[in-house]
């Protein structure tokens, strides 16, 4: 997978998947603009990836600001293109049915991780599309797609987020522009922790999950990484639409 002269922007880059995913694209040749709203963590993926001998600049965006994003990606696209867009940015709530989740909860996700989407895509998409090439990779979740106990607000997010990417991939497959998305299991880090550690004892509701995986593990940030930077290159040319399960094999049985 390369990604030699090319610019991608990652949002919530500052830390966990976002932060992997930035590296691994940096590894791959990209320049890589880091984007969040947690600047001290930001500008340290940024200066992680330059001290490797990578290239990346660091950009404070809250996804939720259409405005921000469209100036952040039009500064991009003015200094060097953007080619890959990755709307990473997302939040969790805590865990609880459906009734007891209340409104500022459920708006703040749907905020974040609806809205920030849309954003992102509503930015990139003339860009991409006037120059005939692009390719945004949008994070979902194992909980867009199957019924997720207590996780209401969060998982209805990310099953917009599902389908959201195929009418992105539908409108903007004829301008060469393609759309897919990751759907990762709980993974060691970022929101996967805080879940666990919202229980009383959190390594019991690790152990009980991992059971659930095929593979009897949950997943790394790594493994979320390359597949966010397969769909991102060449080498996924013709597959848009996607939502590819990043998921150890939970929704396979
Ligand atoms: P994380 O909490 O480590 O990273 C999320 C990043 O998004 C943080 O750096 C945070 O500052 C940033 N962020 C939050 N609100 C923002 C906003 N309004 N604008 C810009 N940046 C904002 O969590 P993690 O796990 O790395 O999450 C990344 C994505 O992966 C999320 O979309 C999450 O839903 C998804 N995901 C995570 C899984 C896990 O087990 N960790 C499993 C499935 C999906």
């Amino acid at each position: 997978m390369q990604l030699d002269g090319q610019t991608a922007l990652v949002t919530g880059a500052a830390s966990g998947i976002g932060r992997a995913t930035a590296e691994r694209l940096a590894d791959a040749g990209a320049r890589v603009v880091v984007t969040d709203v947690d600047i001290t963590g930001g500008e340290e993926t940024a200066d992680r990836i330059e001290s490797d001998g990578g290239s990346a600049t660091f950009h404070e965006l809250d996804v939720r600001d259409r405005e921000t994003f469209l100036s952040v990606v039009e500064a991009v696209d003015q200094k060097s293109g953007l080619d890959v867009l990755v709307n990473n940015a997302g939040v969790g709530h805590v865990p609880k049915p459906v009734e007891d989740i209340t409104e500022a909860e459920r708006e703040f996700v749907f905020d974040v991780n609806i809205s920030g989407v849309w954003n992102g895509c509503a930015a990139a998409l003339p860009t991409m599309k006037a120059r005939g090439s692009g390719a945004i990779v949008n994070v979902a979740s194992l909980a867009g797609v199957i019924g997720s106990p207590n996780l209401g607000a969060y998982s209805l997010s990310k099953g917009a987020v599902v389908n959201f990417t195929r009418t992105v991939a539908a409108e903007a497959g004829p301008h060469g522009v393609r759309a897919n998305a990751v759907c990762p299991g709980f993974v060691e880090g970022g929101l996967g922790e805080q879940y666990f550690e919202s229980f009383e004892d959190p390594e019991a509701a690790r152990e009980r999950s991992r059971r659930g995986y095929a593979l009897r593990r949950l997943g790394e940030l790594d493994e979320v990484a390359d597949a966010i930077a397969f769909l991102a290159s060449d080498a996924a040319s013709f597959v848009t639409g996607e939502s590819l399960m990043v998921d150890g094999g939970f929704s396979i049985q």
